[in-house]
């Protein structure tokens, strides 16, 4: 047993999806959250900045914070620093990626899925390198601008649909039987994206797939929490932590009481 927190970290809201899935999966484990919403968005930006946001707040997390484990609910970051940061800190390391593409192959039964996500995560190759051992048609689309509608805490409504209808024209045309949101903050535009391609279309999110391994790697290392009195979430934002309550709150659906500075 180990009462230690777990720490997460995403560019905004984004890994909120993911945290949200962990609560239900693990309801025991202490979370920090670090939402980095000053530096958003993480997916128009150069992957070296990226990588160095990413190994500054995971090494604060584990030298400051004394995490007992790191997931990076960023696809973008777990794009590029994954590997990195697997080898140099000296707790687990988990990231988005693998898992996403897990639940995408046990959905698809057509053998033609599609990924979305930024433009970061898209133009790195990491899903295109992901699903490469396996026999499928993938189609994959960057999607610029979804990121910011979620962060403004703008989910639905006509702007961003017809922004969906544009950028997901390739994944129409390929005909895809499962989608892959290859971004953690796309979850919260499924209504719209699902509108967009039908409800034949499955989409798929890596953040079950995400909280489960989790909550696996935990328990087979003997690293689970099992207190009674665990299952505290401490939110972290570099913004402003009023604007990162009412927002976070908004799109988890549940009260978030206390965000300090990053
Ligand atoms: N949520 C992030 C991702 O999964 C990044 C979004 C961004 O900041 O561009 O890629």
């Amino acid at each position: 047993m180990d009462n230690r927190p777990i720490g997460m970290f995403d560019s905004g809201f984004g890994g909120l999806t993911v945290l949200r899935a962990l609560i239900d999966v693990a309801p025991k484990e202490n979370i920090i959250y670090v939402g980095d919403t000053a530096r958003y968005p993480y997916g128009s930006k150069p992957l070296e900045e990226v990588r160095g946001y990413s190994i500054e707040i995971a090494t604060r997390l584990v030298s400051e914070f004394g995490v007992k484990m790191v997931v990076v609910a960023c696809n973008t970051a777990s794009s590029v620093v994954l590997d990195t940061l697997s080898s140099t800190l000296e707790v687990p390391v988990i990231g988005v990626i693998e898992p996403g593409v897990r639940a995408a192959l046990i959905a698809t039964s057509t053998d033609r899925v599609g990924v979305i996500g930024t433009v970061g995560t898209i133009s790195s190759g990491s899903y295109q390198r992901a699903f490469v051992d396996y026999n499928i048609k993938l189609t994959c689309a960057a999607c610029p601008g979804f990121v910011e509608f979620v962060e403004r805490g703008e989910t639905t409504g006509d702007e961003v649909h017809v922004l969906a209808e544009r950028l997901l024209q390739p994944i129409i045309e390929a005909d895809v039987d499962t989608l892959l949101l290859g971004c953690t903050h796309y979850p919260f535009l499924a209504r719209t994206i699902s509108d967009v391609l039908g409800r034949e279309v499955t989409l798929v999110s890596s953040a079950d797939e995400t909280a489960f391994q989790i909550a696996r790697e935990l328990e087979n290392l003997n690293l689970d929490n099992q207190a009674q009195d665990g299952g505290k979430v401490n939110f972290y934002s570099s913004a402003s932590p009023e604007y990162f309550a009412e927002i976070g709150q908004r799109l988890l659906g549940f009260p978030i009481d206390d965000v300090i500075a990053w």
